[in-house]
């Protein structure tokens, strides 16, 4: 359990198209390459224009379970934080850990850009077929358990497709 002193931004599930949340970060859920692909990856790129690729360009890619912060350019969004989340593959190869460390990376670099709100999307539980309710759970617990220095982010979102995922999203943080 969390000491009751511990800090915890607001939690909001809001169900709609993370890419037209005016908030200070929207997470995506990326790819190794940063190259863009389908799914919210697609969405962020065409919603945020071609200069959000040529800045992915010079990152030179993203190790799985670890993020990167760019602009936003022509989202309402102020920033993308691309997160790249393990693909499933039974649960034995450490997908855990590396869905739990896109939380803690994208809140971390959040922490160091004043990033005051943030909207998560389902990392992995599209294309890369993690267990959704497994992925909330471990989404909720860690941005519960995020040791965040005063005065930082204030609101997190947790943005869903769909209004069954967003059930999932209210019960776990009920639950927590
Ligand atoms: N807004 C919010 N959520 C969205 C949107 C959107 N515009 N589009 C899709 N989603 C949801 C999906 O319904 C799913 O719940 O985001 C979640 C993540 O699904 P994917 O986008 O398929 O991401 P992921 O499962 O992590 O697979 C990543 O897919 O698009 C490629 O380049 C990407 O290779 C990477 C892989």
């Amino acid at each position: 359990m969390l000491p009751k002193s511990a800090y915890i931004p607001k939690l909001q599930v809001t169900v709609g198209d993370i890419t037209a949340l005016r908030v200070d970060a929207i997470v995506n859920a990326a790819n190794t390459s940063l190259r863009g692909g389908g799914g919210v990856d697609g969405a962020i790129h065409r919603a945020a224009g071609p200069e959000l690729l040529a800045e992915c360009r010079t990152l030179g890619g993203c190790a799985t379970g670890e993020a990167r912060l760019t602009g936003g350019y022509q989202l309402p969004a102020r920033y993308v934080i691309h997160a790249v989340g393990p693909v499933w593959q039974g649960g034995g190869a450490g997908e855990a850990g590396l869905l739990s460390s896109c939380y803690r990376q994208s809140l971390q670099l959040a922490v160091e850009a004043e990033i005051r709100t943030i909207a998560f999307c389902a990392i992995s539980c599209g294309v890369y077929g993690y267990p959704v309710s497994q992925a909330i759970d471990i989404a909720v617990r860690e941005v519960r358990q995020f040791n965040y220095p005063p005065a930082c982010i204030e609101r997190v979102y947790f943005c869903c497709f769909d209004e069954s995922i967003a059930a999932m999203y209210r019960h776990a943080i009920r639950s927590a």
